[in-house]
């Protein structure tokens, strides 16, 4: 490959694998089973991430392994409802289409495993996308290193990745352990118990005891908040995880830590202000349908006060609007977006000001970019918003 015999670009994407695996120490290439792609938006990208993307595809570059994409900075049919500026929905039309030319499917979400993208306990893959990452890693148990957009592209372009880090069972282990010590009963919960965690160990392995029976929603937000305030790639949770049992912590080996009720209190406070007429975002990461159900329950028949707007994968909108979902909503005056998300849209170009939101890592990125956010569970939120 690296002699250019399958063509320049699959060259140019070995040596960026090689060069990393170099730096890392790492012994060998393995092959992985897919890959899922970050840095899709036009926002990240901009016009030298678009033309890079498009020399690739020029050079003849496929992907040879199952390789899925992240959301982009717009619903890709829908934007105009968005306020999404022409000049980049130009951009990001182009950068759609020049991943599909690399064999990438557009399904621009957060939650590939949502959608059919689900790798195997124990597989090697190359995710890019951090709630992504640790989803696929903690709760499914395959294993990904924290890749970015180009490595994932080089890995799925050549089905290899270099055997480093989290790939190898002693980086798996548990460096600290989370005792939870407050009642975990909404998703919000565990995205504030992850934030709070995750500013505790930075990027060492946390293990949790004390989880409860959290539902498939409250392990993805847990794990996006994990990944915002920390660099936490892979988390254990007793009795959760499917690599929880084999990687139990002894009694003195790691540190211990204890999270109490007023620290995730305390989370939610940081983010919560005063707001006027904020826009609700519900879907970070990107919705299940459950999630949309729930919301669709509380708008049927209602009307809307302010906007509303609910983000979640093509997938997931297709069996929504089945079940009369996206209808209640949008009935109600919301909007449920598909491909994008409140972090990745160009927001200030759209005007926002001011986002209630039920997820630490939207909170933590929309204080980032200077907008006042609102913090609540989906129900306390979508109720606010309601005449
Ligand atoms: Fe997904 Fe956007 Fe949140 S990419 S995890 S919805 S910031």
């Amino acid at each position: 490959m690296l002699a250019g015999e399958y063509g320049a670009g699959v060259a140019k994407s070995l040596e960026l694998l090689v060069a990393l695996g170099e730096v890392f120490g790492a012994e060998k290439l393995v092959p992985v089973e897919g890959a899922h792609v970050s840095g899709v938006s036009y926002k990240n990208l901009g016009d030298a991430g678009l033309e890079w993307l498009e020399d690739q595809a020029r050079l003849g570059a496929r992907a040879k392994v199952r390789a899925t994409l992240n959301p982009a900075g717009m619903d890709m049919t829908r934007w105009r409802e968005m306020d999404v500026p022409e000049k980049f929905a130009d951009g990001q039309t182009r950068i759609i289409r020049a991943f599909e030319a690399l064999g990438i499917e557009p399904t621009c979400t957060c939650t590939p495993y949502l959608v059919g993208h689900v790798p195997r306990f124990g597989a090697q893959v190359a995710w890019a996308e951090s709630s992504a990452i640790c989803y696929s890693n903690s709760v499914l148990g395959a294993r990904t290193n924290r890749e970015s957009g180009p490595t994932t592209i080089a890995s799925a372009i050549t089905g290899l990745t270099p055997l480093y880090e989290y790939r190898l069972d002693e980086n798996r282990l548990p460096g600290k352990l989370v005792e939870i010590d407050a009642k975990l009963k909404d998703p919000l919960d565990y995205s504030a118990l992850g934030y709070v965690t995750g500013k505790l160990v930075g990027t060492t392995v946390p293990y949790f005891r004390g989880l409860g029976k959290p539902s498939l929603e409250s392990l993805k937000t847990l794990g996006a908040a994990l990944a915002t305030s920390g660099g936490v790639a892979l988390w254990h949770g007793e009795g959760v995880t499917p690599e929880a049992e084999k990687v139990k912590p002894h009694v003195g080996e790691v540190e211990k830590v204890t999270i109490e009720e007023k620290d995730l209190r305390e989370a939610r406070e940081k983010f919560t202000c005063e707001v006027a007429d904020p826009v609700t975002c519900i879907g970070c990461p990107h919705c299940s349908l459950h999630e949309v159900g729930e919301v669709a329950g509380l708008c049927k028949g209602r009307e809307l006060a302010k906007r509303l707007w609910v983000f979640t994968s093509r997938g997931v909108y297709a069996e929504a609007e089945r079940k009369g979902y996206v209808g209640q909503i949008e009935g109600a005056g919301g909007k449920v977006f598909v491909d994008s998300c409140m972090v990745v849209a160009p927001l200030k170009e759209m005007g926002w000001k001011e986002v209630a939101l039920n997820s630490f890592k939207s909170a933590q990125y929309s204080a980032n970019m200077g907008l006042k956010t609102r913090m609540g569970t989906a129900r306390e939120l979508v109720k606010e918003a309601l005449k």
